[in-house]
């Protein structure tokens, strides 16, 4: 178990936290923040900083029902306090991951992790307007960058516009207030399907629409946007904002959706690429079933394509959800970061980033 006290951590100097080397993180405190929403921190085994980027993720590893399950959660807390890490979940109806955790997760619970990734990040975008758009738990990513500006006492110009289904679903409600009423240049806005009879202070009843976002940020075309929400709640902001003339390239989102399954613009891209020609074949022993993949398409693909729904979430070799055993075969894979190299040479690869160079026989 854990033992180092607080003291220890200030009058030490820490190393950086160091995830090849130690991925297991203990839960050192559950937070209530919303009737269904829990923050969990965590700190490593072994004493050490945590390293990222605010708006970046954490992949866990979840030992349910027997199995390796990967899911990844958007960071919500800042670098600034690298002692610990947090992760906010909201309990979703029949979700099996999010009920997990609420369920299971407590103080001194140990969970394996992939180090903190991702592109979704102020760090990469330096501006001095931001506009800060969320829909529901999706607001974890912005307040990690809000709560790294505020503790770097660096005012800058935010204007962070959330929408939830009420005021009680309204996660961080009362920090974003104290961060708005410290510093001058940082200025929130509610926006709620559901008010009810009471009327809030600084909150506006409705949904984002072109109306609400003029009222609370006019200035919006000269901001950086960052949106993180449910996926029609970003192809709404994405429809509004392109509508609106804004310069897309000033405009970043979360590009995976971890719930959705479904097809990818990639893959559809890549099967009408690979129609015909040369293919190689992919034998999943689980399913028992062989299928075709071209050289140019991704193993993950092809199985979609044949109708196998092997597990992915962002596509792009980060956050290692589709991480599967090749027992055979090579493949030429471009991961992000999503795969340790000590888990390569155990033989598992990133089917959604990998394309066959041979036959392959995998344990899917
Ligand atoms: S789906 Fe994320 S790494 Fe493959």
């Amino acid at each position: 178990m854990y033992t180092r006290n607080s003291v220890q951590f200030w009058q030490d100097p820490l190393p950086p936290w160091d995830c090849d080397q130690t991925n297991t993180l203990v839960c050192c405190q559950v937070r209530q923040e919303t009737h269904d929403v829990k923050s969990f921190f965590f700190r490593p085994t072994k004493p050490g900083l945590f390293n990222f980027l605010p708006g970046q993720f954490l992949t866990l590893e979840l030992p349910i029902d027997g199995a390796t399950v990967h899911r990844s959660y958007t960071i919500s807390s800042s670098p600034t306090h690298p002692h610990t890490i947090s992760i906010t979940v909201k309990r979703k109806v029949g979700g099996v991951v999010s009920n997990w955790l609420h369920e299971n997760l407590k103080f001194g619970s140990r969970l394996s992790v992939l180090a903190p990734t991702g592109e979704f990040t102020c760090a990469h975008h330096p501006a001095n307007k931001y506009l800060f758009l969320s829909g529901g738990s999706g607001i974890t990513p912005l307040m990690s960058m809000s709560r790294a500006f505020h503790e770097l006492a660096e005012d800058r110009d935010i204007m962070f516009v959330h929408s939830a289904r009420s005021p009680d679903d309204i996660i961080f409600r009362k920090e974003l207030e104290l961060m708005a009423f410290n510093q001058p240049h940082f200025r929130t806005a509610f926006i709620c399907e559901k008010v009810g009879a009471e009327q809030q202070e600084n909150i506006i009843s409705g949904f984002l629409d072109f109306n609400t976002l003029q009222l609370t940020a006019p200035d919006f075309l000269e901001r950086e946007v960052f949106t993180c929400g449910p996926e029609p709640y970003m192809a709404a902001v994405r429809a509004m904002l392109e509508k609106a003339g804004f310069d897309m390239q000033h405009y970043h989102e979360e590009s995976f959706n971890f719930a959705d399954l479904g097809l990818s613009e990639a893959l559809l891209e890549t099967n009408t690429n690979t129609a015909s020609g040369e293919s190689f074949s992919i034998e999943l022993t689980n399913s028992k079933a062989t299928i075709q993949c071209a050289p140019n398409q991704f193993v993950l693909n092809a199985a979609h394509a044949a109708g196998f729904r092997l597990p992915s979430a962002c596509s792009k070799g980060l956050c290692g959800t589709c991480k599967s055993k090749l027992i055979s075969g090579k493949v030429d894979m471009k991961h992000g970061g999503g795969i340790r190299p000590r888990e390569i040479e155990q033989g598992l690869f990133l089917p959604c980033c990998s394309k066959p160079l041979s036959n392959l026989v995998i344990e899917r």
